[in-house]
């Protein structure tokens, strides 16, 4: 079924609601942006509607978490990276909201706050509803009745079933953005790809997607080989029976993971062969790296993989035909423990099968490495990208597809 996308749109003079992913990594002591790829990768798009009344709608974070903030810093990035001004509203559908997006001119854009500060963007009881239901909402009713277009161009975040990325389409003439465009096609082109071995990394926290995913992808047979780092790698270690030491034990715990490494003893049990884990981890010790072999953990605090690790997974990289990676090995904010996630981006660059960065944490790497070029794509989508790999349908981009079916004026199109 065909993307709708831009070029079959007249959206000059028109107000048009945008949804983007600039979630960005903040320093949450600071609110300082970390990265601003993400909303990089947005300008071409914005571009496109420079003679459009632009709307931008977004999430930072998730609530609960210490990044998950206002999105004032983003429009002062954004003004600068577009070298207009992005106008910034903090509300998101409101009357304060509705009167700026009311007295928007041609050319102008404005950015709207946290949409996860709605209850209705985050609570189960709407994200399991169809689109239509959700379009319900306030958050929906609202604002379509401000604009005539809805854009799409947050592929990042087009896996979730929330009503700024599933429900105004049920409403809104809608279109793909340049950036959903490219990313659609890239990732189509490693989905179909025959080559073996197919290896795909994980790290970071976000633990429980990353079980989800990595069942798909062993289940569908679509990965050869699965590594893990991060918190993710200490779930497995756990798992199967590794002293992580309690001060690990602990920060899983309060993360409210531990329940998760039932998941991982399954997903072991089932795929163990498939499934790689650090031999040795990085340790913080009086304020230095220490390294140890994960059967001799001392009781510190886990803070990358370790030499022999980062060795063989880097090997393992270097030789595979495909390579998707999402999240950092370690804590890489920290100079000392970036070890294994820069080198795992270092082989990713030496490799000469096609290679896929998602997620803004390893893209962060390559670029202060100057090694974006060499990465084959740089995705914006984490959890997206990887659901994508594993031929999952994303609610985000079939709600296009059907808009577009329904939608007889459209003509140009992505297949
Ligand atoms: C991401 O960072 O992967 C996207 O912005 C989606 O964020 P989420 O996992 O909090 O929905």
């Amino acid at each position: 079924m065909e993307l709708p996308t831009l070029d079959s749109a007249r959206l000059e003079n028109r107000r048009v609601l945008m949804r983007i992913d600039i979630n960005s990594p903040i320093e949450p002591s600071t609110g300082t942006i970390l990265d601003d790829t993400r909303m990089r990768s947005h300008i071409a798009t914005i571009d496109e509607l420079s003679g459009s009344r632009l709307v931008l709608l977004a999430h930072q974070s998730r609530p609960g978490l210490e990044d998950f903030t206002t999105l004032e810093a983003h429009s002062r990035r954004l003004s600068q990276l577009l070298n207009r001004d992005v106008r910034y509203v903090d509300d998101v559908f409101g009357r304060a909201a509705r009167e700026e997006i009311r007295r928007l001119r041609r050319g102008e854009v404005l950015l709207l706050e946290n949409v996860r500060f709605c209850s209705e963007e985050v609570v189960a009881e709407v994200r399991s509803k169809p689109p239509a239901a959700q379009a319900n909402t306030n958050l929906v009713r609202k604002l379509s009745s401000y604009v005539e277009a809805y854009v799409n161009d947050a592929f990042a975040v087009a896996h979730r079933t929330q009503p700024s990325v599933v429900a105004f389409p049920v409403v809104l003439p809608s279109y793909a953005g340049k950036l959903l465009e490219r990313e659609v096609e890239n990732l189509t082109k490693v989905l179909k790809s025959r080559e073996r071995p197919k290896v795909f990394s994980f790290g970071g926290a976000k633990v429980g997607d990353s079980l989800m995913v990595m069942e798909k992808l062993l289940s569908r047979d679509v990965a050869d080989v699965v590594l893990t780092s991060g918190m993710v790698a200490n779930i497995f270690l756990v798992a199967r029976g590794i002293d992580i030491g309690e001060v690990n034990l602990r920060v899983m715990d309060e993360k409210g993971l531990t329940p998760l490494v039932a998941h991982a003893r399954k997903l072991l049990e089932k795929y163990g062969e498939k499934i790689q884990m650090p031999t040795d981890l990085a340790l913080k010790k009086n304020g230095s790296r220490a390294e140890a072999g994960v059967e001799e953990l001392p009781d510190l605090m886990i803070m990358d993989i370790g030499i022999d690790t980062i060795a063989r997974y880097s090997s393992i990289i270097e030789n595979a035909a495909v390579v998707a990676a999402n999240g950092p090995a370690g804590v890489f904010e920290i100079r000392e423990f970036a070890l294994g996630s820069e080198a795992l981006v270092k082989a990713m660059a030496r490799c000469r099968g096609f290679t896929v960065i998602g997620g803004g944490h390893l893209a962060a790497i390559a670029a202060k490495r100057g090694l974006r070029d060499k990465i084959s794509f740089i995705s914006t989508g984490g959890k997206a990208m990887l659901l994508f790999l594993a031929g999952e349908k994303l609610p985000g981009i079939e709600v296009l597809r059907e808009a577009g079916k329904n939608d007889a004026g459209n003509s140009g199109g992505l297949g």
